[in-house]
């Protein structure tokens, strides 16, 4: 007979631990989290505006008032000029303005829940090199570049598509690139922050590092053909966190690229990204999150439908051919946007896998998300492919999602109600606020308040807690 948090094993007779639920606490580095639900970084596009802190505080509370455990904030640039990858994101340059921010984790604090805060720079993927109006009306800002970039890229500059002007960072930069980091996030620490995510993944400067696509630099921040990556920038920014903001669990994306068009490369594999978060972990990471990419900024992080509705919505035009420069640009690229869909549609937990394959490789937490929909999924992937499981567009959806998802007695077919149609992050090309866009959605999301789906009197029930145990 087994007890409460064991199963039998039927070769050996022994009994061995039962595999965890969402609902068990785990540690990340020295912070605890209550369980393993947590809230992907997404845009929230709050700016830095005298409402930015409200708005942040409007996005994030939800989730952690209805239970999460952590809570990633979307991406924040750590430098005062360029660098922002999309429209309205925070900058986390001014110490000032990020003392304010204290506002928003005693916010998140107040509910038991935890945030991280994530620390960015575009590079090539800023909006210097893809956004029109920006580029207008900043005309000296070059794009931060790792290499001259790639004949790719080269090729839509020259057909209008993109507008590069790109500055190759000299070694001296990159240190004082990875400093910034530092600052930011002791900063942030000191805002009261618990944790510290390198955006890693999402085609901005850490993944052109990474990246042998982006990254042909013969100094020591290139490519390491150990790893088969080049994880020296990344290793600078955690000796540059651990100098300024202490031991702060410190976290970050890892990506695994897919080509944009086929012959396109080279390329981060599956098994470079598996050596990259050993190495990375090895020097200090305290967790990772392996996701399946593409060397370049399209639907592959997002794998869903053809946001049509957004692409038609009269009410983005203006803000497209802000962004495009032109209506018929803007169409050329809702052309693009629509390929694209046939090559990363949805598929459950499309990064299940790659997962499994660094948690059984690497000795930390391992976080998974990308496509995770249901209770049943997340406990089922908590039993091998990792320790935490996330979602990213359900809770632009439901922003308190945790209320149906946790708790010990909940239906294991319960599920979001996002239907990946990617209206929300079209939209936002367009300058647009990051919330779901979708009517039909949102309607049913209203029908599941009004029945109290989303009421919680008390916190989740935890089936058991393993403080104690190793996360694996
Ligand atoms: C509109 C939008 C904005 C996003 N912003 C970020 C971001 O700032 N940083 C990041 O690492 N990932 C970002 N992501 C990716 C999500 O964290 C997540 O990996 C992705 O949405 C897949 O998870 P899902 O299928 O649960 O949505 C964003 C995704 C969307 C749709
Ligand atoms: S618009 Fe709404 S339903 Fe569509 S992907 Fe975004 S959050 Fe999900």
């Amino acid at each position: 007979m087994t007890s409460a948090g064991e199963a039998g094993d039927p070769d050996s007779g022994a009994t061995r631990p039962a595999p965890p639920t969402v609902d068990e606490s785990v540690r990340i580095g020295g912070l605890r989290l209550n369980n393993r639900l947590y809230r992907a970084p997404l845009l929230e596009c709050a700016g830095n505006g005298d409402d930015a802190v409200d708005r942040l505080i409007a996005e994030l509370e939800p989730a952690a008032a209805a239970g999460v455990g952590f809570v990633h904030q979307g991406a924040t640039i750590v430098r005062g000029e360029g660098g922002c990858a999309a429209p309205g994101m925070t900058r986390v340059h001014d110490p000032a303005f990020v003392a304010e921010l204290e506002r928003l984790t005693d916010a998140i604090h107040a509910h038991d829940s935890r945030i991280a805060i994530q620390l960015e720079h575009g590079g090539l993927r800023s909006m210097e090199a893809w956004h029109a109006g920006y580029r207008r009306a900043n005309p000296g800002v070059n794009q931060l570049a790792v290499s001259e970039p790639p004949c790719p890229l080269r090729a839509l500059d020259r057909l209008g598509f993109l507008d590069l002007s790109p500055h190759v960072l000299t070694t001296a930069e990159v240190e004082a690139l990875a400093a910034d980091f530092g600052r930011a996030a002791a900063r942030a620490v000191d805002a009261g922050y618990d944790a510290v995510h390198v955006a890693g993944a999402n085609m901005g400067i850490a993944q052109q590092f990474l990246s042998p696509f982006y990254n042909r630099r013969d100094d020591r921040f290139g490519v390491d053909p150990a790893v088969g990556a080049g994880t020296a920038f990344l290793e600078l920014v955690a000796e540059a966190v651990r100098a300024r903001a202490g031991d702060v669990p410190l976290l970050t994306k890892v990506p695994s690229e897919r080509p944009t068009l086929p012959g396109i490369g080279p390329h981060l594999s599956d098994d470079d990204a598996v050596r990259a978060c050993d190495r990375l972990v090895a020097v200090g990471f305290d967790a990772v999150v392996p996701v399946r990419t593409s060397v370049f900024w399209d639907m592959s992080v997002v794998r869903g439908e053809f946001p049509t509705a957004a692409w038609r919505d009269s009410r983005f035009r203006d803000g497209y051919r802000e962004a495009f420069g032109s209506l018929p640009r803007a169409a050329a690229i809702a052309v693009g946007n629509w390929a694209e869909s046939f090559v990363y549609g949805f598929e459950p937990g499309w990064n299940r896998d790659l997962c499994r394959r660094v948690r059984e490789r690497v000795d930390a937490p391992v976080l998974c998300e990308g496509g995770l929909r249901e209770r049943a999924q997340l406990d089922d992937a908590l039993a091998g492919d990792a320790d935490l499981v996330g979602m990213g567009r359900p809770f632009y959806a439901e922003p308190e999602l945790p209320a149906r998802l946790l708790g010990a007695d909940t239906d294991p077919g319960v599920d979001v109600v996002c239907e990946n149609c990617n209206n929300c992050a079209v939209a936002q090309a367009a300058g647009e606020s990051g919330i779901c866009r979708t009517p039909s959605v949102l309607a049913r999301a209203g029908r599941l308040r009004k029945h109290g789906a989303y009421d919680r009197s008390s916190g989740p029930e935890r089936t058991s807690d393993r403080d104690d145990r190793n996360y694996k």
